[in-house]
């Protein structure tokens, strides 16, 4: 009861957005590993990896913006008018756009809505590998999350970086924490 008592305290003292916080973190944060089944059985490994293709050729938004994006189903058309056409793979996604939809695909990697990324940030000023955050997609049948995408995470390699030297707290956060939080 005392133990249960000081958690409710403590948990008061955090404040109602830091409850909302702790909450929202357990359900959502530390997926590590996380595959989820697709409606469609795409392969990076076959795309990205035997076919060389490049990953802005389809996550085209990647350097612009906050969002590096998913394809539209559309631009799947590119080659699959000609290419696989009698797979019941392909069959999906000729339906999926002949009916003006996109095939819905379960989404894999997310943050918590009170911790801010922005692709362009990473991808065009840093100029990171999509690999050093996302891990061997070529490599992946089936895609899933490589890194736990925690806070951690993020200051981790902004330390390496020296963004931030670890000197005071504040700082060894990557500075201030509304760069991250807002
Ligand atoms: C031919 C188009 C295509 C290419 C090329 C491609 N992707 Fe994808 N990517 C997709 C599609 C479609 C999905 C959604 C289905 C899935 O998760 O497999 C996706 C999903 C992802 C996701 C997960 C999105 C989420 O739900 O969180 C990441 C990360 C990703 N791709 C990274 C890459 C990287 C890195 C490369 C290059 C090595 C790459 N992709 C190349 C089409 C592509
Ligand atoms: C640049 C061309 C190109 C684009 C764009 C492309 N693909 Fe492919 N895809 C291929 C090729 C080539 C193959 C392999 C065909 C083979 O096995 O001979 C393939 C194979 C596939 C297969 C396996 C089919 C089977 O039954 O073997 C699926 C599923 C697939 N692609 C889905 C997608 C989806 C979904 C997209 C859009 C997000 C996409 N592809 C975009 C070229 C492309
Ligand atoms: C510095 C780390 C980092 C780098 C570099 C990075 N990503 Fe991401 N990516 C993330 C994080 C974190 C998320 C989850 C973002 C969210 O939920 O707001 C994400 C989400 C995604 C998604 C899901 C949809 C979206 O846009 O939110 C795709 C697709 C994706 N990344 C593809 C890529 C590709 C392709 C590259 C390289 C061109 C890349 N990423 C580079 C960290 C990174
Ligand atoms: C480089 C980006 C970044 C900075 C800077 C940052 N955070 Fe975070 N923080 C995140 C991300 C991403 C998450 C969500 C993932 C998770 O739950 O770890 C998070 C989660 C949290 C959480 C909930 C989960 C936990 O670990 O308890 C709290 C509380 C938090 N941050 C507080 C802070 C405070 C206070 C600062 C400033 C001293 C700060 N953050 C600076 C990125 C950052
Ligand atoms: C693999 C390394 C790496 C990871 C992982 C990473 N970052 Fe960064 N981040 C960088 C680099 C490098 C920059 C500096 C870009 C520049 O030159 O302005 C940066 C810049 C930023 C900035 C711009 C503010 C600043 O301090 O310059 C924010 C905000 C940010 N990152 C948030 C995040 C969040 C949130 C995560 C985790 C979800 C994350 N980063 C993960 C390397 C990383």
């Amino acid at each position: 009861m005392k133990k249960l008592i000081g958690a409710f305290v403590a948990l008061a003292a955090f404040g109602a957005l830091g409850a909302y916080i702790v909450v929202q973190a357990r359900h959502i944060g530390y997926n590590q590993g996380y595959q989820p089944d697709q409606p469609v059985k795409f392969s990076h490994k076959l795309h990205a990896g035997e076919l060389k293709m490049d990953c802005q050729y389809c996550h085209f938004a990647a350097d612009k913006g906050r969002h590096a994006g998913i394809p539209p189903t559309e631009l799947c058309l590119n080659c699959h008018t000609q290419v696989k056409t009698n797979s019941p793979e392909i069959k999906k996604v000729q339906e999926a756009v002949d009916s003006g939809e996109n095939i819905q695909w379960n989404r894999v990697n997310f943050l918590p809505d009170y911790a801010y990324f922005n692709h362009a940030q990473h991808v065009n000023v840093a100029q990171l590998d999509c690999k050093q955050c996302h891990g061997p997609v070529d490599e992946m049948e089936i895609y899933y999350q490589h890194e736990k995408l925690n806070m951690g995470w993020c200051i981790n390699c902004h330390r390496e970086k020296d963004i931030a030297p670890p000197e005071d707290h504040k700082r060894a956060s990557g500075g201030d924490c509304q760069k991250c939080h807002y």
